[in-house]
């Protein structure tokens, strides 16, 4: 399930979460038992807290991709502590104040003895007014200090030596990833290490641009950083257990914004070794399927794909150099299986609409060649 995780079932998988927040039992519970006004602000507050109930309830069992409350990296731990108090100081206050204002309306309510009397002028209280100055700035100087905090662990943190580092480009509509120190170029899927057992191996990720503002946002391992055009801004993960860990691109980028999805597989230190290991050999090369290679060769899909060691060495599209290794095609739009790839292949257009891959309108036969040639590129 976790493996074959796609756009499609992706959005099911949030489609879920939503039934089940509107399914929570406050819900109807509120609707009951208020009216007014003020009823219907508390029905909001908590349709709108109905979603923190719900993640922070379902803790680790359940798969839900984009759970901030089920932090698996050191960053997004020390967002998620932060989130917490937040949370928690806030719901205080509303509580409080909620509290007091229904105690006020309903206590002081008009009754029908109090027809044609003032009620008693109050002016000024020195005591209740330096409480509620006070208090709020005592409460805001506590939010700020833990936050500055927060940020100062999280973005002033220096990479240990054994860190990997990784520059991750985003494209319309999808990821490019290098590992310039390992040699590396792959697509949508980024290897990492994890840290275990007191050994720290973080990943630092360089964000780049190819064309317009992108957003890199994998909830469980940090908080989002903006991907801009002409700027490099950095951020890091420190998974502590292996898995695959679902993440989407987080700022509007045009029309398959929502089918930019990104995964973060995270292996123990021999099996990212292994990994490394696999996609530094270079490309197979079996003669069989020459008619495929060169049907490949003689389409203008090399101006744009990497071949690594041929003539394709096209900088726009993903690099093709182990395609089979990866998991998904199109950025997550479709599991990568060979009828999968058979049909990306014959009408990209048909699968991602406006994605810049066009149909190259082969025949079968060749469609058949360059898919046989394409899906030995493990
Ligand atoms: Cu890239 Cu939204």
């Amino acid at each position: 399930m976790r493996d074959q995780m796609t756009s499609q079932n992706f959005i099911s998988q949030k489609r879920e979460g939503c039934t089940k927040i509107r399914k929570s039992p406050s819900f109807p519970l509120c609707q009951r038992g208020m009216k007014g006004g003020f009823g219907a602000v508390l029905t909001a507050l908590l349709i709108l807290s109905g979603p923190a109930v719900t993640f922070a309830a379902s803790g680790n069992n359940t798969f839900t991709p984009t759970n901030i409350f089920a932090p698996l990296s050191t960053p997004a731990h020390a967002i998620y502590q932060n989130a917490s108090l937040v949370l928690t100081i806030c719901a205080a206050i509303f509580l409080v104040v909620g509290g007091l204002l229904a105690y006020t309306i309903f206590r002081f309510r008009r009754r029908p003895e109090h027809e044609n009397r003032e009620p008693p002028q109050v002016y000024g209280s020195n005591q209740i007014e330096l409480a509620w100055t006070v208090v709020p700035i005592l409460i805001v100087f506590v939010l700020v200090l833990a936050t500055t905090r927060t940020i100062y662990d999280v973005q002033g943190a220096l990479p240990p030596p054994d860190t990997v580092n990784v520059t991750v480009v985003g494209h319309q509509w999808w990821w490019e990833i290098r590992y310039p120190d390992l040699g590396i170029m792959t697509a949508n899927e980024v290897h990492v290490p994890v840290s275990e057992s007191g050994k720290r191996r973080p990943t630092f990720l360089r964000l780049e641009s190819a064309d317009v503002a992108h957003s890199f946002w994998v909830p469980q391992l940090a908080g989002k950083t903006d991907v801009i055009p002409n700027r490099r801004n950095m951020m890091w993960i420190e998974p502590t257990q292996p898995g695959t860990f679902v993440g989407n691109c987080a700022e509007y980028c045009g029309m398959q914004h929502a089918r930019m999805l990104l995964r973060v597989i995270a292996h123990p230190v021999a099996d990212f070794q292994k990994w490394v290991a696999a996609q530094q050999q270079p490309p197979v090369n079996n003669p069989q399927l020459r008619a495929g290679r060169d049907a490949f060769f003689s389409t203008s899909c090399i101006n744009c794909h990497v071949i690594k060691g041929t003539r394709a060495n096209g900088q726009f599209g993903p690099d093709l150099t182990h395609l089979m290794s990866r998991e998904t095609l199109g950025a997550g739009v479709i599991a990568n299986t060979v009828e999968n790839l058979q049909a990306w292949v014959r009408d990209p257009q048909h699968i991602k609409p406006g994605a810049l891959m066009p149909n190259m309108q082969l025949s079968d036969d060749e469609l058949n060649q360059m898919v046989a040639y394409l899906s030995s590129l493990k």
